[in-house]
């Protein structure tokens, strides 16, 4: 069964588990019809120890600075919710979310990983996610696995073309082929800041003023235990595409449920993950006052911008300054509905709360500043070319046996397939297209190296995604454009949706690269080929909606309309791959 939750042993399974499930099928039978439904996919608890808003403080994370860490994986009760029994959840280190690591760019660092976890939890492969390392350290989805009771040593070095890496809030996270949505929501997730220096010398707030938060929402049961949403896709219908998303109704930041945070009336770094399976969040403050946004994934922006909200989905950061200045009370960070929800109701960001601050009264000095000019663009973005060299079609299968998947380019994941051979030290430009046929939203991640949007829908991008990214929104029938430089490393990478569900069916692939004078990519040519090229490699249907895409914003110049991709569901070139195996 696909992301069926093992437990140890029958005594540790909360007796009300199976009910929970039973619940949680006929709700996503249910919503199978209802695509349009925004609630869908909700997993309702009902936690006994279910808190009011800000009563609790935000948890403050254990920290790891050594250039040599172990991370053990193992079965953990965990005080998620105050006040009822403890949540089993699989941990790293014992906490949800795990410790903090934090080490200097350039500097080599090693995490090794123990597997401590029930044996039929099978094997795990951590994934540093932002980070730029070998191949054999990317932490994969069906390679170099770290079996139940054994453990493996993954090398960072922190380096990128020569120098260290920029300064950025990276994670960790389980990366397991169709169970990393199961295992990230049972808890195997954590933060990895990387410093570079810059910031202190900008003036931006550090130190105490300088906070991460790793924002999750969950699921559970009367007796505070994890619903298990992740239904099996055999037979029934329920938990297969496109009804497979996995939201609870209980939002985490740190691990601690709607806390707050006492702050002093000066100037404030927040650094935000969005570490859900597949909630997006449009984060804000309560009482309107803009966001300054400093950075995303990729560290630093080229400059600040102010912000009403940052619409931030699964595995996109944001790094803002809120100064509380003059200021005394709570002040709410929530997430708001967006304006245009309607646009894409499965994956709109509803109302939450999800953070109090408290500002302590009096005055005190700060010297921190917000300059105008952050981190400069690499030089290699002005040399990226606005033509695509490959094209990646983000859509929706169905196998001859009628189980529909997520696909690019028409194809499930295959971790032995590889769809793309970039050279070394070249650049490339990427072209990705959202063909739907369902109004869902997904959030592209390129494992390896940092990317520069050049265009979306073929327009300027806005201020906020114009630097270097790794994680790309991309709504229903839109096209992006992207481009990046492959440095250092040789070897497989992936790119996938983040949604985690998406990626578990099958929204995912690999690219390799390669030699220079190796690659496989097309001769350049001017921006019309594009669909030849999509024709080339893709099954007729998806090839179509493609083309109409790129035929509809090319002439109108608008965002695609959904009504553009209205079609049947194609038929999937390969069967897709769901049995799920423990290995
Ligand atoms: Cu955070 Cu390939 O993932
Ligand atoms: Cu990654
Ligand atoms: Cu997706």
């Amino acid at each position: 069964m696909i992301g069926d939750v093992p437990t140890a042993g029958p005594a540790l399974r909360p007796p009300s588990l199976q009910l929970s499930r039973r619940r949680f099928v006929q709700g996503a039978v249910a919503g199978t019809l209802l695509w349009a439904s925004p609630q869908r996919g909700l997993a309702r608890s009902r936690a006994a120890g279910r808190p009011a808003p800000f009563t609790q403080p935000l948890p403050r994370l254990s920290e790891l600075t050594a250039a040599d860490i172990d991370l053990t994986a193992a079965e953990t009760l965990v005080q998620l919710l105050p006040g009822g029994p403890a949540t089993r959840m699989w941990t790293f280190n014992g906490t949800f979310p795990g410790p903090l690591i934090r080490r200097p760019s350039g500097q080599r660092t090693t995490v090794t990983l123990h597997n401590q976890l029930p044996v039929a939890a099978g094997t795990l492969t951590l994934h540093h996610h932002g980070g730029h390392q070998e191949s054999i350290h990317d932490g994969q989805p069906a390679t170099n696995l770290v079996d139940v009771g054994s453990s493996r040593t993954y090398v960072y070095d922190l380096i990128e073309d020569g120098v260290g890496e920029r300064g950025a809030l990276q994670w960790y996270h389980d990366h397991s082929h169709q169970r990393t949505g199961r295992n990230s929501w049972m808890g195997l997730v954590g933060m990895f800041l990387v410093d570079d220096g810059l910031d202190a010398q900008l003036g931006l707030p550090t130190g105490d003023q300088d906070i991460a938060l790793l924002l999750t929402d969950r699921a559970f049961d009367e007796a505070n235990q994890l619903l298990d949403p992740f239904a099996t896709r055999s037979g029934a219908g329920d938990g297969t595409p496109p009804g497979d998303e996995v939201v609870g109704d209980v939002f985490l930041m740190n691990g601690a449920s709607q806390p707050f945070l006492d702050v002093q009336p000066r100037r404030y770094r927040f650094r935000l993950l969005n570490a859900s399976n597949f909630r997006v969040y449009n984060l804000a403050l309560e009482d309107g006052t803009p966001l300054v946004q400093v950075g995303n994934e990729s560290g630093l922006l080229t400059e600040p911008v102010t912000r009403d909200a940052i619409l931030l989905g699964p595995a996109e950061r944001a790094e803002f300054i809120v100064d509380f200045h003059g200021r005394t009370g709570a002040l709410n960070l929530i997430s708001v509905p967006l304006a245009s929800a309607g646009e894409v109701p499965r994956t709109a960001p509803a109302r939450a709360d999800l953070l109090q601050f408290r500002v302590a009264a009096g005055s005190v000095a700060d010297t921190t500043v917000i300059p105008a000019a952050l981190r400069p663009l690499p030089s290699w973005v002005d040399t990226l070319s606005h033509t695509p060299d490959r094209v990646w079609v983000f859509g929706l299968g169905v196998d001859p046996s009628g189980t529909t998947a997520w696909t690019v380019n028409g194809r499930t994941f295959d971790h032995e397939r590889v769809d793309a051979r970039p050279e070394l030290g070249s650049t490339e430009t990427w072209l990705f297209v959202n063909t739907g046929p369902v109004a869902i939203s997904h959030y592209i991640h390129l494992h390896d190296v940092d990317w520069h949007l050049l265009s979306r829908n073929l327009a300027e991008p806005e201020p906020w995604e114009s630097g270097l990214k790794e994680t790309f929104r991309l709504d229903p029938g839109e096209v992006l454009l992207v481009g990046t430089r492959f440095t250092d490393h040789l070897g497989r990478f992936m790119v996938h949706c983040h949604m985690l569900e998406h990626e578990d069916h099958g929204m995912m692939t690999t690219f390799e690269v390669v030699e220079p004078g190796k690659g496989d990519r097309l001769p350049r040519s001017p921006i019309d080929p594009t669909p030849t090229l999509v024709r080339a490699s893709m099954p007729p249907a998806t090839a179509q909606d493609a083309l109409a895409v790129l035929d509809h914003v090319a002439r109108t110049g608008a965002a695609a309309p959904f009504s553009v991709l209205r079609r049947p569901l194609p038929a999937l070139s390969t069967p897709i791959i769901c049995t799920l195996d423990p290995r």
